[in-house]
């Protein structure tokens, strides 16, 4: 939806296969009152996703209350691990509820303490002390907090630099932004904080050199000394690409922050939970951070999210120093408990590892049908397929952009694509899918590229 408009309908072919189902126009006419009042009332600022009135969603599938089914490539965004409505956690936050305990501050409740404790029961060493927050943003914004403290506490006053990575995404929070490695999502802030600098992220395809003596380089060109960082903070894998850095990289890195008394932060605000074949993004690579942030799939549903790390960093703040009004909400903690017990329960981890080889031989397969599809990364159940221009490898946004809508109006629904130019069709399903899902997902995609690149190659309106 463009932020002038609103969308057409325009009548679209009907699809009815086992996961999705088309029986109407798209957007649906009856759902243009729903969207004119977002439109009228809400900030334009949050405009841009497919217009999917979201009316039900249950497993892996997305319902609108006129007869649409959508499988699911979404999870929201990246929330719904555990699967959307699953009637476990519905009936933990309905027990809650009822058992009215809606909310506790920092005043101490037994769930509070029961999240907790299972939360680092699922954490390995030395990551064994944890605040529950309410966003990821937050969590970004406590690690930046513990990470300048504890570089001041061990190098002096000078040591408050936090280095994180070009194209990275930390939430939407002043020093989230100011961590991330997006210009223009900083553009407003006017005078960025010479504390925050970026280095090139070694994804082997943007960033072609993957060697760490460019992390090096780099600070030593922008004349930042390894004694100033207190912390290297970067995405397990970067959400804008679904890309991982290469082993070799992060292991260099760790050593580097060891030898610089610099910590090493994992936001694994979108890896956690099993999303990437195990339950922490972070053991892909064979190193731990000292400070991990979570959220998202943490509870699957209501919002909540947390960060752990080492006890010595996490206690730097004398008690009554950290609070958030809705720390650890029990309604949240409950649907947070619930939802971890599907994960671990359901082996989810495992399935995202077993489903995401399904769906990375798909996309392969999309990607060496069309050179259009010139990026592709991620692992588990996510992946990040990148549109370019062949020819000299620019992001294509707008290629990304029509191929979502196509598969959003043949019944699969992604959100709007993310990364370099906005050309990534970023594919992340609950972690619950099947592997005939996954197919017949792939399916629908293979024939998105293929028409709407037809429609490009005889310059047909596309929509
Ligand atoms: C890696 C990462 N960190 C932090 C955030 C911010 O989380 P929230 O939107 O809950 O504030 C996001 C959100 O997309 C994210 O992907």
């Amino acid at each position: 939806m463009s932020a002038e408009s609103l969308p057409v309908p325009r009548s679209v072919p009907r699809v009815e296969t086992k996961f999705r189902r088309i029986v109407t126009d798209f957007p649906v006419p009856q759902s243009l009152p729903v969207l004119e009042r977002l439109h009228r009332h809400e900030i334009c600022a949050m405009r841009g996703q497919p217009p999917v009135v979201w009316d039900r969603a249950e497993g892996f599938q997305v319902y609108d209350a006129w007869g649409n089914m959508w499988l699911d490539w979404s999870s929201g965004v990246l929330i719904t691990n555990a699967g959307h409505g699953r009637q476990q956690i519905v009936d933990a936050i309905v027990r809650q509820a009822s058992h009215k305990l809606l909310t506790n501050y920092c005043f101490p409740s037994e769930i509070r303490a029961e999240l907790c404790e299972r939360l680092l029961s699922l954490l390995p060493e030395p990551l064994k002390r944890i605040f529950l927050l309410t966003t990821g943003s937050e969590t970004v914004e406590f690690a930046i907090k513990l990470a300048r403290t504890h570089g001041q506490k061990v190098g002096g006053r000078g040591k408050i630099v936090v280095v994180s990575f070009d194209n990275a995404f930390h939430g939407r929070t002043l020093g989230a932004q100011q961590a991330g490695g997006i210009p223009a999502l900083k553009e407003w802030i006017g005078n960025l904080d010479p504390g925050f600098v970026q280095v090139p992220f070694p994804d082997g395809y943007w960033g072609e050199d993957t060697s760490f003596e460019l992390f090096e380089a780099t600070l030593a060109q922008k004349g930042i000394a390894p004694k100033q960082v207190c912390a290297v903070m970067l995405e397990t894998y970067q959400g804008g690409t679904s890309a991982f850095a290469p082993l070799h990289y992060i292991q260099a890195l760790r050593q580097w922050c060891d030898g610089h008394k610099a910590l090493l932060i994992f936001d694994e605000v979108q890896a956690g939970f099993g999303r990437t074949g195990s339950m922490w993004g972070f053991e892909h690579y064979g190193v731990l951070p000292d400070l991990t942030t979570l959220g998202k799939g943490i509870s699957g549903s209501l919002p909540i999210s947390a960060i752990a790390g080492r006890p010595d960093l996490m206690d730097l703040h004398g008690p009554g120093s950290a609070s958030s009004t809705h720390t650890g909400n029990p309604v949240c903690a409950a649907a947070a408990l619930a939802s971890v017990d599907l994960i671990v329960g359901e082996g989810l981890a495992a399935n995202a590892r077993a489903m995401g080889d399904i769906l990375h031989d798909g996309l392969s397969s999309i990607q060496r049908r069309f050179p259009q599809a010139g990026f592709l990364a991620g692992k588990g159940l996510v992946a990040g397929l990148a549109c370019v221009h062949p020819e000299h490898r620019q992001p294509d946004g707008q290629l990304a952009h029509d191929i979502v809508w196509r598969a959003v109006e043949k019944g699969l629904l992604m959100f709007a694509p993310v990364g370099p130019m906005g050309c990534t069709i970023k594919i992340a399903p609950p972690l619950t899918i099947t592997a005939d899902a996954v197919r017949d997902g792939c399916q629908a995609l293979e024939e998105s590229f293929g028409e709407i690149l037809a429609l490009r190659s005889t310059g047909s309106a596309i929509r």
